[in-house]
């Protein structure tokens, strides 16, 4: 499915209209197209934090974020990690295929902050050894706005019927897979992978495909040099703005050899 779409122009002006628009989310807008099993998805320039409690916009973010996500996914793929992506439009379009999103958050986390430092009283620190984890820590959360994308175990997951055991089990390995390279490729950027937000959806076989975005919106990314923040804690803690850090970002994977 590679590159199918070769006048790009022509294929949003027929697609991203009004009528075609499915769901708009926080960060994207989800369009169908005329392409069977497909959804083009538009990434936002607004800022949401604390369940969108929190808002702003800064332009070229959206740009950002889906040119960072575009990066990683083929590098995924190239890895063998079987991802929604298809191919990416004028920097801000991501052409996906449709999946049954798992509505199940995975969390994997290296190094302990945020949340997870909040809820268990771990000291938030810059010294790294002081909250690194022994290995790294995968955790599910129900994606749930209305909950507050509450913290959930296999078991609730069995419960509600998100996902059977043997996808439980699919999800940590495919996390943990993500993790390994990740980390390794981030660091070749003098980024480190402190912690990330995996979504994952069907297809209509009931393959399990990694979806949604990885961006500096949904992992946190600090400089392995200095420890400076290069995410979206720099909104959430009112940093400064954020589109410096994800140019920086971008810039510094796009040297990557
Ligand atoms: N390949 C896909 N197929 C169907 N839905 C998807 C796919 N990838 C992402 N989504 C969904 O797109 C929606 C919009 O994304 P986003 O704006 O980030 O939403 P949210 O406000 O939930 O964070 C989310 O519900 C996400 O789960
Ligand atoms: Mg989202």
């Amino acid at each position: 499915m590679e590159n199918m779409i070769t006048q790009e122009n022509e294929f949003l002006q027929e697609n991203l209209v009004e009528a075609n628009l499915l769901y708009e989310g926080k960060g994207k807008k989800l369009y169908k197209t005329t392409l069977d099993n497909t959804l083009l998805a538009a990434f936002k320039d607004d800022l949401t934090a604390f369940n969108a409690q929190k808002r702003s916009s800064e332009e070229g973010k959206g740009s950002l974020n889906c040119q960072i996500s575009t990066q990683i996914f083929m590098l995924l793929e190239s890895r063998d990690v079987k991802t929604h992506f298809i191919q990416t439009l004028q920097d801000k379009y991501m052409l996906c295929k449709k999946l049954e999103i798992i509505p199940i958050e995975v969390v994997v986390r290296n190094i302990a902050t945020g949340s997870l430092s909040k809820r268990l009283g771990i000291a938030e620190s810059l010294n790294i050894k002081e909250t690194l984890l022994g290995a790294p820590l995968v955790e599910f959360y129900y994606k749930d706005d209305s909950l507050n994308d509450p913290i959930i175990t296999d078991s609730h997951c069995l419960l509600m019927g998100l996902a059977n055991i043997h996808e439980i089990e699919k999800l940590k390995e495919l996390a943990l897979q993500v993790n390994e390279i990740l980390k390794e490729y981030f660091d070749k950027a003098s980024l480190r992978l402190i912690d990330f937000k995996l979504e994952f959806g069907r297809d209509f076989s009931g393959n399990i495909l990694l979806a949604d975005e990885i961006s500096p919106d949904s992992c946190r990314l600090w400089d392995k040099t200095t420890n400076k923040k290069m995410d979206k804690d720099i909104f959430r803690q009112n940093l400064g703005n954020v589109t410096n850090a994800y140019k920086e970002v971008l810039s510094r994977l796009a040297e990557i050899k």
